[in-house]
């Protein structure tokens, strides 16, 4: 194994926020970081040439799905989710806990794991930490994720202190089965907690007595308001080792994004880039656009002045409406291609405001343009 491998360095610090590189198997990963989600081994409407294009330097995948279709084994028979979909880049996969809990049918929890019905044709499987650790290995991820409970919003403290201690000792077995250096993949912790930050503390103290090689915050962004997520938030980040990558869950928009990196998290994901490019709603430097409407019939103008993507440089907004209102298949990959470099250049513009010292001021400037 590269020793380098899991070596995680901190190059500027401003305020709580973080500018690092986190060492992977695939390549050094800059920090602060947005992941594209690629669920089913591809991120949806683009190639891998495109996000190379657009800079994304590592990106999801769903250990659930692909466990499902086509199948992990018979991904490892073909050298791994790199080669089978052709991105030599990092990339990180979700254990599964989480979509077993929102897509699956009947799902029974035990202390050995959870047993669910696939949401593609029904049939019976059981997830435990074990085998979401061997599903991971055959998939060939650089970095895999713990089995984990998400707790329901609104779990109240009883049950939410006692699904943290069974992710808690899910983590350890998971940790079991691939021991820290064992092997060129890397294994993140997850803290649970719900909105109880007597919990949250409690889940975060159980697995820093495990050595994992990055520690993550789950169960956020589950139907809470704004000002509960961000209040647990800013309470957890600091919580987390301040040596090891934070990577924060499934969040969020652009704002939740920029607040994440200013509590200290290194890393997200969101699927909100891809999905709203697929139903219209467009980020851009003067705010959210939606592309359907009436407005931009005639519009000759770029999407966004100040983006620099294929997108913006050869398209108007008229055809870009156009292209929504005709429900052509160029739409997805256009509308994609842009959210996804606006997202990825408000993380690589907070690191650099990070190295410059400047990263209050342009939080300041964020907040002026979105206020969700
Ligand atoms: N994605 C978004 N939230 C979560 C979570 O709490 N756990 C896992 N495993 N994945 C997530
Ligand atoms: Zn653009």
């Amino acid at each position: 194994m590269n020793m380098h491998i899991g070596k995680f360095s901190i190059h500027n610090t401003d305020g709580k926020a973080r500018a690092g590189e986190l060492h992977t198997a695939h390549g050094v990963i800059p920090t602060p970081i947005f992941m594209p989600v690629g669920t089913q081994g591809t991120v949806k409407a683009v190639c891998p040439q495109d996000l190379k294009d657009l800079g994304a330097r590592i990106i999801l995948g769903n250990t659930y799905h692909l466990y499902l279709r086509p199948n992990d084994e018979m991904i490892a028979r073909r050298g791994g989710l790199h080669k089978f979909m052709n991105w030599d880049r990092p990339i990180l996969t979700d254990s599964g806990g989480f979509q077993v809990f929102s897509l699956s049918g009947l799902r029974k929890l035990s202390e050995d794991g959870v047993t669910f019905s696939s949401h593609i044709d029904g049939s019976k499987h059981v997830f435990t930490p074990e085998k979401v650790v061997s599903i991971q290995k055959n998939l060939g991820s650089d970095i895999m994720m713990v089995l984990d409970e998400c707790v329901p919003y609104g779990a109240d403290h009883e049950y939410t202190k006692k699904s943290l201690g069974l992710t808690t000792r899910w983590a350890a077995r998971c940790r079991a089965a691939y021991p820290q250096g064992s092997g060129d993949q890397l294994l993140f912790g997850i803290g649970q907690g719900g909105f109880f930050k007597d919990l949250r503390e409690e889940s975060i103290r159980q697995l820093l007595d495990i050595p994992f090689d990055g520690y993550a915050l789950g169960g956020l962004s589950v139907g809470e308001s704004k000002a509960e997520m961000m209040d647990i938030l800013y309470h957890s980040a600091p919580l987390l080792p301040a040596d090891k990558p934070r990577y924060l869950m499934g969040v969020g928009t652009p704002l939740d994004i920029v607040r994440g990196i200013d509590a200290g998290i290194d890393m997200f994901d969101c699927v909100m880039p891809t999905r709203n490019a697929r139903n219209g709603t467009l980020f851009t430097s003067q705010g959210k656009v939606n592309i359907k409407r009436a407005q931009y019939t005639e519009d000759d103008s770029p999407l966004d002045p100040e983006c620099s993507c294929y997108t913006c440089r050869n398209f108007s907004k008229a055809y870009l409406r156009h292209l929504y209102q005709a429900q052509e298949i160029l739409s997805y990959r256009l509308n994609t291609i842009h959210n996804l470099a606006f997202f990825l250049t408000v993380v690589t513009d907070a690191r650099k405001a990070i190295e410059e010292g400047t990263f209050q001021a342009y939080k300041a400037r964020f907040e002026n343009i979105y206020d969700t």
